[in-house]
């Protein structure tokens, strides 16, 4: 034998020095029984490797099995096929799956096959308890051993006998292949099942599992639905004493009973939480019909039933009934109170809680104070009946209201006038209106005994009057009339002069001041310059006034301005106006000729003088007491006549000067134009003296006044 292998070996051609050739020629994966496999088969995966060789003998190669990349399995063989076993394959097993060869340096993959698991291994169900009371807790638990986590746990809560789904509840487990959940036990459990069902994730696609039943779970009610016990048993009168009381059965396993209610409708009418039984014990009345409700609670389980209770009734409810309710004050309150069939019964009639009558009727004249909410009562033995209410207005008449306002007689236009009106007496609320020249302005409405007031801004004289109106049926009361008085102040005050601003001298100057409004009397002032008093001031019912002179003169010429003022308002000042005087034509051509006239006799005086002086050097003693008398009497007949003409000035001719009127008696050159005695005539006369300018003005003032 031993020999034999030594011959083979020296056959071999690797032994005769030779390098031998290796090739893998292909390799690729069989799975058994199938790629896609039932969840719990076994599976063997295949590597099947073809490798040709010069070599007799066939080469040893490495075959490694990979699942996701992550090598599962490393053998080293010289069999053209390798397995791997996957006993029992569950979900976590599917996958994509390859395979490498290995021979000396060479490689060589198959491709990426994909094994599918179907179905998921059965879960198991386990409970905690198989008795359960209601209100209890039963935690269900649901497993899959031999499956691996994500995954997605289903437990349904079913009613054995109608297999009705009462609960389902999901849970996704991350880490564990199990979970717990709890279920409550409600009133109407009898015997339950519960049924989980996996579903797995990670596989592809999602297998699930079949629905595993639990073991039965047997429920004991904790109280038994509760039950109406009605008494006096069948008709139910009114007056009749009546129980209506509600039962239940507690289990012995219950620790406290649980509370017992009796409701009609929503209100709450008796209720125990001691014991097995609540009472509600009325004396009948037909308001006490309707649906009784008992409910029991502990606290998961109510249980609720309800009765209805019908009682008959014994008479109607009374009636209130009045002939009016709205009456003036002094008419006849009536009420009477009755009830249907005429059944002979004890009456009451009162006024809020307060008896007002002990009989069906209530008649008297009324007042102020009747007015309320009125209703009555009807009694037959034990049963008493209250009616409807009914509201009584009583109305007291308003007494003539009295009309008001709180300035004194006069209102300045534009400033608000309160007009106060107000009626002492008389029911609430009061309508005022109030009424400027018979036409309703204004309407307040009053809920308290206090002066309606208005407010007004009356523009002209005003006359108001004001109404009051109540609930009484009487027509409306007027007020006394009230006149207002309005006054306008002063407004837009304007100074102007009639004509001309220029006024030649000698004619008529007229200023004018007037305004656009204001009301009578009004008080005008002239100023001139910047006087602080005026010179002319009158007081005047007119929206204007006027200043004249009949001859103005250059001592008119300047800047005036006026003020006007009435009760309503100051002084308001107007614009200001320059007056100019001009002198007449022909007074300048006098007054040249004049100038003219002196200065030729002033020269004709001086050429005498001159020749004189000459010849009295000649002949001194006789010249001299010749000339001394004719001389002034020679040239006295031009002299004096100047002098009656004019005041010669005697202060330089550089200063200021200013024209004054002197009179005239002598011959005029113009008396021919038809006019007649004095004659004005101009002459300068510096403004120097204040005092002599004050005196002119007081005396020109006095004069004026009497204008
Ligand atoms: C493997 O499973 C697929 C589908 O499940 C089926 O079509 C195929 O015939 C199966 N192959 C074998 C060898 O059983
Ligand atoms: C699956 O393999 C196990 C051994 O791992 C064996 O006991 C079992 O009988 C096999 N099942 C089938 C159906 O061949
Ligand atoms: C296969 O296993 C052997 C020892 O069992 C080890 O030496 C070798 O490195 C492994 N090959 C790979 C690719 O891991
Ligand atoms: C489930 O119920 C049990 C009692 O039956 C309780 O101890 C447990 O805390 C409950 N678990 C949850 C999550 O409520
Ligand atoms: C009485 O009231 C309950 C709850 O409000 C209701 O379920 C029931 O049907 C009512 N019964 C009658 C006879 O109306
Ligand atoms: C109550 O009882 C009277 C007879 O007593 C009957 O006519 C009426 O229909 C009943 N009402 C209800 C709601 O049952
Ligand atoms: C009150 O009014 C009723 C009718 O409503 C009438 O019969 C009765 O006589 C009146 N009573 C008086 C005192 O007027
Ligand atoms: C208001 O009523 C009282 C009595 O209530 C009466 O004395 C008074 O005169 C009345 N006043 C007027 C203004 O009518
Ligand atoms: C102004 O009017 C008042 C009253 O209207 C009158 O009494 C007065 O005489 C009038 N004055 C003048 C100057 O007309």
């Amino acid at each position: 034998m031993w020999l034999l292998v030594l011959l083979a070996l020296l056959r071999c051609p690797g032994f005769q020095g030779r390098e031998n050739s290796f090739t893998i020629n292909s390799v690729h994966m069989n799975s058994l029984p199938n790629w896609t496999v039932l969840n719990g088969q076994n599976v063997t995966l295949q590597c099947v490797v073809d490798i040709s060789t010069t070599a007799a003998v066939r080469p040893q190669h490495s075959v490694l099995f990979y699942k996701e990349d992550v090598m599962l399995h490393n053998v080293s063989s010289s069999q053209t096929t390798e397995s791997f076993f996957i006993p029992r394959a569950r979900v976590h097993n599917a996958g994509t799956y390859k395979c490498t060869v290995l021979l000396n340096n060479k490689e060589k993959t198959t491709q990426e096959y994909r094994l599918v698991v179907e179905g998921v291994s059965s879960p198991q169900v386990i409970l905690d308890k198989k008795e359960v009371i209601e209100g209890g807790v039963v935690a269900v638990g649901c497993s899959v051993p031999e499956e691996k986590p994500p995954m997605h746990f289903t437990i349904e809560k079913v009613e054995l006998d109608t297999k009705l789904v009462k609960q389902r509840r999901e849970k996704t487990s991350q880490n564990q292949n199990f979970v717990t959940l709890n279920f409550s036990i409600e009133e109407q459990d009898h015997v339950l099942v519960f049924r989980c069902q996996v579903r797995i994730m990670s596989g592809f696609p999602v297998q699930t599992s079949d629905s595993i039943r639990s073991e039965l779970v047997t429920v004991t009610e904790s109280f038994s639905t509760p039950k109406f016990h009605i008494s006096p048993p069948g008709v139910i009168t009114e007056g009749d004493q009546v129980h209506i009381k509600c039962t239940i059965q507690v289990t012995h396993l219950a620790h406290k009973f649980p509370e017992i209610i009796i409701q009609k409708d929503k209100e709450i009418v008796a209720t125990t939480k001691e014991g097995s039984e609540a009472e509600y014990s009325v004396m009948a009345m037909v308001e006490d019909n309707g649906n009784y409700t008992c409910k029991v609670e502990s606290s998961r389980i109510s249980k609720v039933s309800s009765v209805l209770v019908n009682i008959t009734e014994l008479f109607p409810k009374p009636k209130l009934e009045s002939l009016s309710t709205h009456l003036d004050q002094g008419e006849k309150l009536n009420l009477s109170c009755s009830i249907l069939g005429g059944l002979p019964a004890d009456f009451t009639i009162l006024k809020g809680d307060t008896i007002v009558s002990m009989s069906p009727e209530f008649t008297k004249i009324s007042t102020e104070w009747d007015s309320g909410v009125y209703s009555c009562t009807a009694g037959v033995g034990k049963v008493v009946k209250k009616s409807n209410t009914v509201e009584i207005t009583v109305c007291e008449k308003l007494s003539k209201p009295r009309i008001s306002h709180d300035t004194s007689s006069e209102i300045i236009k534009g400033h608000t006038l309160k007009v106060s009106c107000q009626s002492i007496n008389g029911t609430l609320p009061i309508t005022y209106r109030l009424l400027k020249a018979k036409d309703v302005i204004q309407t307040s409405v009053i809920y308290s005994n206090e002066p309606a007031v208005f407010d007004d801004k009356p523009v002209k004289d005003a006359v108001y009057q004001c109404t009051v109106d109540n609930c009484h049926s009487h027509l409306e009361m007027t007020s006394d009339v009230l006149k207002v008085k309005v006054i306008a102040p002063v407004v837009q005050v304007k100074l102007s002069i009639l004509l001309s601003e220029e006024v030649e001298s000698g004619k008529e100057m007229v200023l004018q001041c007037s305004m656009e409004e204001g009301t009578a009397p009004i008080t005008y002032r002239f100023y001139k310059e910047k006087e602080n008093s005026p010179f002319y001031q009158i007081i005047s019912n007119e929206t204007y006034a006027f200043w004249r002179k009949p001859q103005a003169s250059k001592e008119q010429e300047g800047e005036y301005h006026c003020t006007a003022s009435n009760r309503a308002s100051l002084a308001q000042k107007s614009n200001t106006l320059t007056v100019k005087v001009f002198l007449a034509p022909w007074k300048k051509g006098l007054i040249a000729l004049v100038v003219i006239g002196v200065i030729i006799a002033t020269l004709i005086v001086g050429a005498k003088c001159y020749i004189l002086k000459k010849a009295k050097a000649k002949q001194v003693p006789v010249e001299m007491s010749r000339s001394v008398s004719p001389a002034p009497h020679h040239g006295r007949g031009h002299v004096v006549g100047m002098a009656s003409l004019w005041v010669w000035p005697h202060y330089p001719l550089s200063v200021d000067v200013e024209y004054t009127e002197v009179e005239v008696s002598s011959v005029e050159p113009r008396q021919a134009l038809g006019r007649k005695g004095t004659e004005t005539v101009y002459s300068e006369i510096r403004k120097v003296d204040p005092n002599f300018m004050e005196n002119r003005y007081s005396r020109t003032e006095g004069s004026l006044d009497g204008i």
